[in-house]
């Protein structure tokens, strides 16, 4: 049975642990300057429905350091761009590829291209998750603090990343404390998930409005744009909604402790973050982006064969 990642859900703790710490082993063995052709000969297909700078290049070349081939396809290089079905498109691929990444609009294309490839499927960022981005996340956060036993308190738009924080903390052991206006809450069906899984790992999941409220005790202070890829035109609408919810040295020093500043990247300054705390000695947001390509080439290692 070919395994898929999907949603941080669908994965054990044990095996998102592990996940984590083979990419860890990637990162130093990269940083000694050793080889580590592990997918050699195999390729995988990037479809991209929307922009990236970070996914698309830390696909790329993490599996050309692993010894494999990327492909690139936008939509419009590909007939899906011309209305050719996500069914027919994955039947295709699977016949060449040993891997799918697609970055797409809703959930449920990414689990229809799943359900029809006979390849392992990744999620590179739907409108409703994004794992790999809190994958290479979580490993920052290790990082930082040798436990995941830790507060991450998000504030902001309870949208794709926010829903991916909620199953991701949940499955680390996180404490996580998430602030969103009034209609910009996530998925209930995130929520109660991550509520479920926390019973048995430990973790606190806190859903709010107040984002004071949510960063009291808070080792990491995470945010996200306020108005993510396809919700262009709301924009300006979302300013006004959001303002309260900035990232700034208020909001940071209501911590009430040392605090770590984390967004998933790209940033509006002066929007969901000032300059000032962006820029600061407690942004690790390059870190978070450079882990991208660690966690990325273990998840394609762990999915598409080879041995770590
Ligand atoms: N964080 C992230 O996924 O960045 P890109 O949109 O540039 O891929
Ligand atoms: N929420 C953002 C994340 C970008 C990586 C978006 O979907 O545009």
């Amino acid at each position: 049975m070919k395994k898929d990642f999907l949603t941080l859900s669908d994965w054990s703790s044990e095996d998102l642990k592990r996940l984590v710490d083979d990419a860890i082993r990637l990162k130093k063995e990269r940083k000694e300057g050793k080889k580590h052709h592990l997918l050699e000969g195999k390729k995988i297909a990037l479809i991209f429905e929307k922009s990236s700078t970070r996914t698309r290049v830390s696909f790329e070349a993490g599996m050309y350091e692993l010894g494999g081939y990327p492909l690139f396809l936008s939509r419009n290089d590909i007939q899906i761009g011309r209305g050719e079905s996500i069914k027919d498109t994955a039947r295709n691929l699977s016949r060449y590829v040993d891997g799918i990444m697609i970055r797409t609009f809703e959930h449920s294309k990414l689990l229809e291209l799943a359900k029809y490839a006979s390849v392992p499927v990744i999620n590179g960022l739907t409108d409703d998750f994004h794992p790999c981005q809190v994958l290479a996340d979580v490993m920052t956060v290790y990082e930082l603090f040798g436990t995941y036993k830790v507060k991450v308190a998000y504030v902001g738009d309870g949208n794709n990343m926010a829903n991916s924080w909620l199953y991701g903390a949940a499955k680390f052991g996180v404490d996580f404390s998430v602030a969103t206006p009034e209609g910009y809450e996530c998925l209930p069906a995130a929520v109660e998930g991550a509520r479920k899984i926390a019973e048995t790992t430990g973790a606190k999941i806190e859903t709010l409005r107040d984002p004071f409220e949510a960063v009291k005790g808070a080792d990491v202070i995470y945010t996200d744009v306020w108005a993510s890829m396809g919700q262009e035109e709301q924009a300006e609408h979302r300013k006004g909604i959001f303002a309260e919810y900035q990232v700034n040295d208020r909001l940071i020093k209501a911590t009430g402790k040392k605090t770590y500043f984390m967004h998933c990247l790209p940033a509006h300054l002066g929007e969901e973050v000032t300059e000032e705390v962006f820029e600061s000695d407690i942004s690790v947001v390059f870190d978070e982006a450079e882990n991208r390509l660690h966690a990325q080439k273990a998840v394609m290692v762990e999915l598409m064969g080879g041995n770590k």
